[in-house]
């Protein structure tokens, strides 16, 4: 239950300067002021209660199903034989499933990363499977290729009442630029997809296209093109994707900016810059309802993020800027709103391996933001451990569903990038955080966010109603 700001400061009793107060006369005062405070919390607090069980009564039917907690029982197969010799050269070390998962020679590899004998097909006559998410699957567009759209993000556009989905073409081969290079595919740009139903998708091509020959082009594709992310910007009625742009050694460290006059563009690279003069890795924009729009990105080697405003045509950043989660080594951020609350999603660093991840949430954008703990539920403790071996990208609000979401992560293959996975799963914000850092009259400031595991899901009835 989140209580307004008013409400955490009471104005402290004191006596104005020069002024001659009796003892009895302040303690009298105290008390008044400890029993208002008291009967108005108390009073809140009923209507608070009432308002949040009608909430969760107009939820319940709606998410019930997608809030059931699902366990997975994933073991780690026995040592493979290795032969004496082997054994001497380098003794066995014990797997973990994070391990497992890294290899790509692991005989488990299909749970991770299973076949194109159970891709999500849109153009299979619809089956009982119809519309249904399988997270880690192959995931086919409606002309039957595997989705190319990773560290992607969806804009839904109002008029055409259409879901525009973008992401990295990763659909190259992976390989080293030298030996302590992390594994990269060339840039091929940023693919477009549009749906009406979040399930069955159309390739909209490539909107924005990585630069064959120029080397001095930021986008040259042997360069790094990341996260992209579009909003539209009311005022100038244009579309304005921003994007992580850096150099195969992720020194550059910088933002690009791309415009549009359509969702499904071409899109105009503009030009790329280090936001505030700093370094900004992982990075997202968020806008607001106000029509203001925010950048946040990881920023002095990863240790914090920083947040600020756009300027109202949303092509550069404004001066101001704040340092949050400062030491806290976060990436990856996906940020929403609910109810007048900020939340986060964030990863650790630790490159293409999986890591746990960390909600948060702020009653200004601008933080101060608090750490909630992890959001995930279901499967078993090593998938909640490594965001079920994914890192998230972006939190889809599902329009018409107050407090449902859907959470976007990608399952990334470094042995093949290209075949890395999209790990969509049900968010919901309700009931009280497992780690309420700050309470006002004994109530929790921040709801929980939760992302629930499931093997196989869909949107539910009441989601396809309003459609
Ligand atoms: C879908 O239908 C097929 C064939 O009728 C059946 O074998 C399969 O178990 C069904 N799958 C689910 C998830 O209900
Ligand atoms: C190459 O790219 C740079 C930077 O975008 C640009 O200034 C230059 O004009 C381009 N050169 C050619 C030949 O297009
Ligand atoms: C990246 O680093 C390697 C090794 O330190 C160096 O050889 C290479 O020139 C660098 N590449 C770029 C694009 O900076």
């Amino acid at each position: 239950m989140r209580m307004r700001n008013k409400h955490r400061r009471p104005t402290p009793f004191r006596c104005s300067a020069g002024s001659r107060c009796s003892l009895s006369a302040v303690v009298w005062s105290l008390v008044g002021c400890v029993l208002i405070l008291h009967l108005y919390s108390l009073v809140h607090h009923r209507d608070g209660v009432e308002e949040d069980v009608l909430v969760r009564l107009n939820r319940l039917p709606l998410i019930r199903e997608l809030e059931e907690i699902e366990e997975e029982t994933i073991q780690i197969p026995p040592p493979r034989k290795r032969s004496p010799r082997a054994e001497k050269r380098r003794p066995k070390r014990p797997t973990t499933l994070i391990d497992e998962f890294l290899d790509e020679n692991s005989q488990i590899r299909h749970l991770f990363f299973p076949g194109l004998r159970t891709a999500v097909d849109p153009r299979k006559e619809a089956g009982n499977d119809s519309l249904y998410f399988y997270p880690g699957r192959i995931w086919l567009d409606t002309d039957g290729n595997p989705i190319q759209a990773h560290g992607g993000g969806i804009l839904y556009v109002e008029r055409y009442r259409t879901y525009y989905w973008y992401g990295e073409n990763k659909d190259g081969p992976t390989y080293h630029a030298h030996d302590k290079a992390p594994a990269r595919v060339d840039i091929i740009g940023v693919s477009c997809y549009s749906s009406k139903d979040l399930w069955t998708w159309k390739n909209e091509g490539i909107v924005l296209a990585g630069e064959e020959t120029n080397l001095t082009h930021d986008l040259h594709k042997l360069n790094v093109l990341e996260r992209p992310k579009v909003i539209y910007n009311d005022k100038t009625g244009k579309y304005v994707m921003w994007m992580h742009v850096d150099d195969a050694n992720y020194t550059k460290a910088s933002v690009g900016i791309a415009v549009s006059e359509y969702p499904t563009g071409p899109f105009e690279y503009l030009y790329s810059k280090r936001p505030h003069g700093f370094e900004s890795r992982d990075m997202t924009i968020f806008k607001d309802d106000d029509g203001v729009a925010y950048l946040i990105y990881s920023s002095e080697d990863n240790s914090e993020l920083h947040i600020g405003p756009l300027t109202d045509d949303y092509l550069d950043v404004t001066h101001a800027m704040r340092r949050v989660l400062v030491g806290k080594h976060r990436e990856a951020p996906a940020l929403f709103k609910y109810q007048g609350t900020y939340y986060m999603i964030t990863s650790g660093c630790t490159g293409w391996a999986p890591n746990e991840a960390l909600a948060h949430a702020a009653e200004s954008i601008m933080g101060q933001w608090e750490t909630m703990g992890n959001p995930c539920l279901g499967g078993n403790k090593i998938f909640r451990d490594t965001t079920f071996f994914a890192q998230s990208t972006y939190v889809l609000p599902l329009p018409g569903l107050p407090g449902s979401f859907i959470f976007m992560a990608d399952r990334w293959n470094p042995a093949d990038l290209r075949n890395s996975r999209y790990m969509w799963l049900p968010l919901t914000v309700g009931g009280a955080a497992d780690v309420p850092l700050e309470y006002n009259f004994g109530f929790p400031l921040w709801s929980r966010v939760s992302i629930y595991w499931h093997r196989r899901w869909r949107l539910p009835d009441r989601w396809w109603a309003l459609q």
